[in-house]
């Protein structure tokens, strides 16, 4: 996809002042300091998208402080296209800045056709790197994530392939998404004996979904590793934007989406309710939702989609009020257990 550079989109001079409020947060034990707001490219970037606007949403969050920005080999549509507009966008904005970024990308779903497109093979992942790096036109990724655990390929085949992409210099660290707490304390080992630096679980953490308490944050703990929560805004139920209706351009009435109606008319009860409790805060709820899974420690980074610069603008705003009262925390508690 083309961007349009005659139009009125200057050359890119990041705000010199983009680290003064950002606030960034160890990951694990490890060296690494990820922004506690991180950016996701799953949805907004694909080639379905307007890669203008996804430029501007990427200068954004460059100016805000936001170092990191998540992809994976399946993000678009179509497949790939994400990363794509990303290496476009990458090679005309942010080539200069390679060293003040942190980026991910991953595999573990379905990706090409055949027995060698998903899951957990090495033979997928190897492959899969050098194609993500080709589309972004990277030397290397920060992070590489096996995206969702394989029940048939032995874990040590997969944290193999991901110890040999670390030694081939393709990605700097190593991470996994979507695994329960046993299997991530097996992965944990064998990149342990491996001597690969495994930093970072990406888990679906909300105030709608909290399966990440129930053991897997203290394994992570245990483990040095730090937890990248993603999904925290229910994927836009957990803000304002519902209230009063589904707004024509939402996630949830897109085609290509993963939020149906259903989910927003069945949760919007406890939307209105939280809605009511974070203007008592003086927050919006997308910031309130924000602030509540950044209170957990061993959460390093809150990933976020967003589909407008101002809807990051918001979110960012989130962390000038991250404390919560123990009433407040009850009230929480109350509307959403
Ligand atoms: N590892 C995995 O398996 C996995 C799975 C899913 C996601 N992820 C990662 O996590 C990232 C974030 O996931 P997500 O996009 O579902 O996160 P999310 O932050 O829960 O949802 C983002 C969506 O919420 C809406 N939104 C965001 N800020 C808003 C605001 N201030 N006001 C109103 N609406 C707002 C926008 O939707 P509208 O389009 O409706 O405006 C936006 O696209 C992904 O991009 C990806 O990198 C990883």
């Amino acid at each position: 996809m083309q961007i349009n550079d005659k139009s009125e989109v200057k050359e890119y001079a990041p705000n010199p002042q983009r680290y003064d409020d950002m606030v960034y947060k160890r990951t694990g034990k490890s060296g690494i300091f990820l922004p506690a707001i991180s950016l996701g490219l799953w949805h907004n970037f694909g080639f379905v998208d307007n890669i203008q606007n996804a430029r501007e949403v990427l200068r954004c969050a460059f100016d805000l402080g936001i170092t990191h920005f998540d992809l994976a080999n399946n993000y678009g549509p179509p497949y790939g296209s994400a990363e794509e507009n990303f290496g476009t966008i990458y090679r005309k904005d942010f080539k200069n800045y390679r060293d003040e970024l942190f980026i991910a990308s991953k595999a573990g779903y379905d990706m090409w056709p055949g027995p060698y497109g998903n899951f957990g093979s090495r033979k997928y992942l190897i492959a899969s790197i050098d194609q993500s790096l080709k589309r972004m036109g990277l030397d290397y990724v920060d992070i590489f994530y096996h995206h969702r655990p394989d029940p048939d390929t032995p874990l040590e085949e997969t944290m193999g392939a991901l110890a040999d992409i670390v030694r081939q210099g393709k990605a700097l660290y190593v991470g996994i998404s979507n695994y329960q707490p046993e299997e991530t304390q097996k992965a944990a080992m064998i990149l342990k004996q491996l001597n690969v630096p495994f930093i970072l679980h990406q888990a679906r953490y909300s105030m709608f979904d909290r399966w990440v308490e129930d053991g897997l944050l203290k394994t992570l703990e245990s483990n040095g590793v730090g937890c990248i929560a993603f999904s925290p805004l229910a994927q836009g139920v957990l803000t304002d934007k519902y209230i009063h209706g589904i707004p024509e351009d939402s996630r949830a009435n897109k085609a290509f989406s993963f939020l149906n109606t259903d989910t927003v008319k069945n949760n919007i009860e406890k939307v209105k309710a939280l809605n009511a409790l974070a203007i008592h805060r003086n927050q919006k709820l997308s910031q309130m939702a924000i602030a509540w899974i950044l209170r957990q420690p061993q959460v390093s980074s809150v990933l976020v989609g967003a589909s407008s610069a101002n809807q990051l603008k918001e979110n960012v705003k989130a962390l000038d009020n991250l404390g919560f009262t123990e009433e407040e925390l009850k009230l929480i508690e109350g509307i959403i257990s």
